[in-house]
């Protein structure tokens, strides 16, 4: 069969004339992906460290998660919730015996299960209760509960007046929570590893006073682990680094090993108030994302990745503070696992361009923080590939940066 050949040019035509320029998107067309790799459409390779924005974690087309779609598809794609499936209840059982025994609920995304996650804390609490303290940095979602949730003032521009209730407390100040704090107060919303906020790793002393107030007011503890989740961080979920139990977790991006698919765990008390009518998701749950994530949970399990996941993110912190010695624009390291932040003290978005021109995709959020994310699956050998990559890229941009950011 002769394979058409692709037109950069004229895709991003057609996007330029039919799809909405809500995204900067960068000049390349994405045709392939393989593990660590990504292919564009003029066969360029690219090692991708930061695959489908957290989506791809056991990198790209996973052959279990492959092989699970593709039986799935040829047996039952969609089935309303009117009705049972086999994947739903098997992935509701294995997400529960990860986390904390909870019960969940599904849908399609981070966004869709943050709204999720605050509704039930409504239901779940007495009538009176009506606020949210959220932290400043934070991320949670583009739909409007999710967004007043995220507390960083650029995302809400053009967008007032948001949803009423939410409150928004320093990242770690305990002081804050506390005063912040009253009996109308029906959830603390917390991302225990702040990931579009520049990867804060939130404190022990932060989250148990988090929780030691919600248990005294009688309030919810959400821990927003769409980013932070499934296995990232070298756990199952990043609050388990600490000696908290949340009442709600979120999950999205990697849940589905690639295919959009979003949910939350709720402990089975609190999931009680989540009844018949309250809430719901058409796509939910549905059998094809539940098979695929089923078989990405199940490939973690079997391949070790948690462990791995540790493994690989101390050897890459091993690297960078020995990069961090040697470039003296790099501010701090931050993060657990492979969830981890470059602090620059200059502009990233250049050292990332630079990068990606030489065929290593990373991230760069808050302006100044490098972002790594690899795959679970990524061998030491690409991650050393990357690094070198990365050093070669400030040694010779740096300078240039500099002294382009520094006033006249
Ligand atoms: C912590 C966190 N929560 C929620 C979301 C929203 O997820 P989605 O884009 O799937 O709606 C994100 C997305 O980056 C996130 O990082």
């Amino acid at each position: 069969m002769k394979e058409e050949k692709i037109d950069t040019k004229k895709i991003i035509k057609q996007y330029d004339k039919y799809v909405i320029g809500n995204y900067s998107r960068l000049p390349l067309v994405f045709v392939r992906g393989q593990g660590s790799y990504v292919w564009d459409a003029d066969g360029k390779r690219y090692l991708d460290m930061f695959p489908g924005w957290a989506v791809s974690g056991l990198g790209h087309c996973p052959q279990p998660v492959v092989e699970a779609i593709r039986k799935q598809a040829g047996e039952l794609i969609h089935m309303d919730n009117t009705f049972y499936t086999v994947p739903q209840g098997r992935l509701a059982r294995l997400i529960s015996k990860k986390s904390f025994g909870g019960k969940s609920f599904f849908c399609n995304s981070g966004t869709e299960a943050v709204e999720a996650a605050l509704k039930l804390a409504r239901l779940a609490t007495p009538e009176k209760k009506y606020r949210y303290i959220t932290a400043l940095g934070s991320f949670h979602g583009r739909t409007f509960a999710a967004l007043t949730a995220t507390a960083q003032s650029k995302h809400h521009q053009g967008l007032s007046p948001l949803l009423p209730g939410f409150s928004y407390v320093p990242f770690n100040d305990v002081s804050a929570l506390e005063e912040t704090f009253d009996d109308e107060v029906a959830a603390v919303l917390l991302e225990p590893i702040q990931g579009e906020g520049g990867i804060n790793v939130a404190s022990d002393e932060f989250l148990i006073k988090a929780a030691e107030l919600c248990r005294q007011h009688n309030a919810l503890l959400i821990l927003d682990e769409v980013q932070s989740g499934m296995g990232r961080t070298g756990k199952w979920f990043a609050y388990q680094h600490t000696p908290i139990e949340p009442d709600i977790i979120t999950m999205a991006k990697s849940l589905g090993g690639g295919v959009a698919i979003g949910g939350i765990c709720a402990s089975p008390q609190v999931a009680e108030a989540l009844k018949p009518g309250t809430h719901a998701s058409t796509f939910g749950g549905n059998p094809l994302a539940a098979a695929a994530a089923v078989a990405a949970i199940e490939m973690i399990d079997s391949e070790g990745l948690l462990a791995r996941a540790a493994e690989l993110g101390r050897h890459i912190m091993t690297r960078l503070a020995a990069m961090k010695e040697k470039f003296d624009c790099i501010s701090d390291l931050r993060g657990r696992g492979l969830m981890i932040g470059i602090e620059l003290d200059i502009p990233g978005a250049q050292l990332v361009n630079a990068c990606l021109q030489k065929g290593l995709r990373i991230n760069c959020t808050h302006e100044t923080v490098l972002r790594f994310m690899p795959p679970l699956t990524a061998t030491e050998e690409q991650i050393d590939q990357a690094l070198d990559i990365l050093e070669t890229v400030m040694t010779e941009s740096v300078p240039a940066i500099r002294s382009a950011a520094e006033p006249e």
